[in-house]
């Protein structure tokens, strides 16, 4: 007999793994959080926001963390304007104007016809005339840099020519790049630069968990799978995307919970690879030896090195091995031994 009829579902919500999907809190981005709040919090007092660099490997809660707080701003002060832009999507200068045009305004400019200072005119004589503080994340945004960099300078000079305008401009990018641009849009733009390191194998299983339990019917997936999910993954949002198609191959086999077999196919593994790199880790580690010396030793079987680095952290947390970080004069290398 089928368990689940072609209506029954094991998602709660569908709509938790979507892409855009922000949730109201985010998990081990404190201090990042902590430090746009800092960036934003002369604007509540009617002053000019800080600006900011905000930069990370993918998937490590960069955009997510402005949006959340975007939202709060949206529903808490009616001083800020904050407007988010992906530079990916609006990419030239003329664009991204009128991006900010049709927000400030309320409606888009014509697409021909005016001139790029009118269009500057137009939105900042406004903003002054309304008294808004402009506050502008600007995603994806390395061609910033380069080939777009009037777009930080024209926003942060506004306030030369019309008094009173304050606006503050937010830079996400997976590398600082603001070597490659010039002087004068650098020493305008001097941020404040946040840092979104990689999270660690235990958190992102803490964040999938807490997905599971937003989007899933109790007991959909078991801790154990999302762990050898977490484990696969190359980054979270990989993560979060193979939760979700696990979840719908199980949803088509009309069972009520994830099985291996789910997990196998979404990673295209064979069973008999399971716990393979866990098993030649642990057949290296007859001496303490270096992470990179390791890697060498293992990266055939591994693929990539985060996939390597979580299998070790995945083995430390069930205390198999040790994992003691060296001295900073080696980076961020590690000494890895068995634990007796
Ligand atoms: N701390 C967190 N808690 C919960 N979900 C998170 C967290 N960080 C990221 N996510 C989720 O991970 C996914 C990727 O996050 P996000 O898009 O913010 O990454 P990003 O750093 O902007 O990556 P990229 O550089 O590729 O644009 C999103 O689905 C987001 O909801
Ligand atoms: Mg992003």
């Amino acid at each position: 007999m089928k368990f689940l009829l072609d209506d029954q579902t094991l998602f709660k919500n569908l709509e938790i793994f979507d892409n855009d999907f922000v949730p109201e809190e985010l998990l081990y981005r404190d201090n990042q959080l902590k430090s746009l709040e800092m960036c934003l919090k002369p604007a509540l007092k009617g002053s000019k926001p800080l600006n900011a660099l905000i930069i990370g490997t993918t998937a490590t809660g960069k955009t997510t963390s402005v949006k959340c707080l975007f939202k709060e701003i949206k529903e808490q002060s009616s001083n800020i304007i904050p407007i988010y832009i992906n530079c990916q999507i609006y990419n030239t200068h003329y664009k991204i104007f009128s991006e900010i045009h049709k927000i400030v305004l309320g409606y888009s400019p014509p697409t021909s016809g005016i001139s790029q200072s009118d269009l500057f005119d137009r939105i900042f004589s406004s903003l002054a005339k309304k008294k808004k503080i402009l506050l502008i994340a600007l995603d994806d945004s390395d061609s910033l840099f380069t080939a777009n960099s009037m777009v930080i300078y024209d926003i942060l000079r506004s306030h030369e020519i019309f008094d009173n305008l304050k606006s503050a401009v937010w830079c996400i990018s997976q590398k600082n790049k603001m070597y490659l641009a010039d002087d004068k849009v650098r020493s305008i733009f001097s941020p404040v630069i946040i840092e979104y390191l990689p999270y660690k194998f235990k958190e992102i299983v803490e964040i999938l968990v807490k997905r599971a339990g937003l989007g899933l019917y109790n007991n959909a997936i078991s801790r154990e799978s999302i762990e050898t999910i977490a484990e696969q993954s190359f980054d979270l949002r990989n993560a979060i995307e193979s939760m979700k198609k696990a979840v719908l191959l199980a949803e088509a086999d009309s069972v009520k919970a994830v099985q291996r077999k789910h997990i196998n196919s979404v990673f295209n593994i064979e069973d008999k690879e399971k716990n393979q790199l866990e098993k030649v880790i642990l057949a290296n580690l007859k001496n303490p030896i270096e992470s990179g010396d390791l890697y060498k030793k293992v990266e055939h079987i591994a693929n990539n090195y985060t996939k390597f680095y979580r299998t070790l952290e995945k083995l430390q947390q069930s205390e198999k091995i040790r994992i003691v970080p060296i001295s900073k004069q080696k980076g961020r290398s590690s000494l890895i031994s068995i634990k007796r």
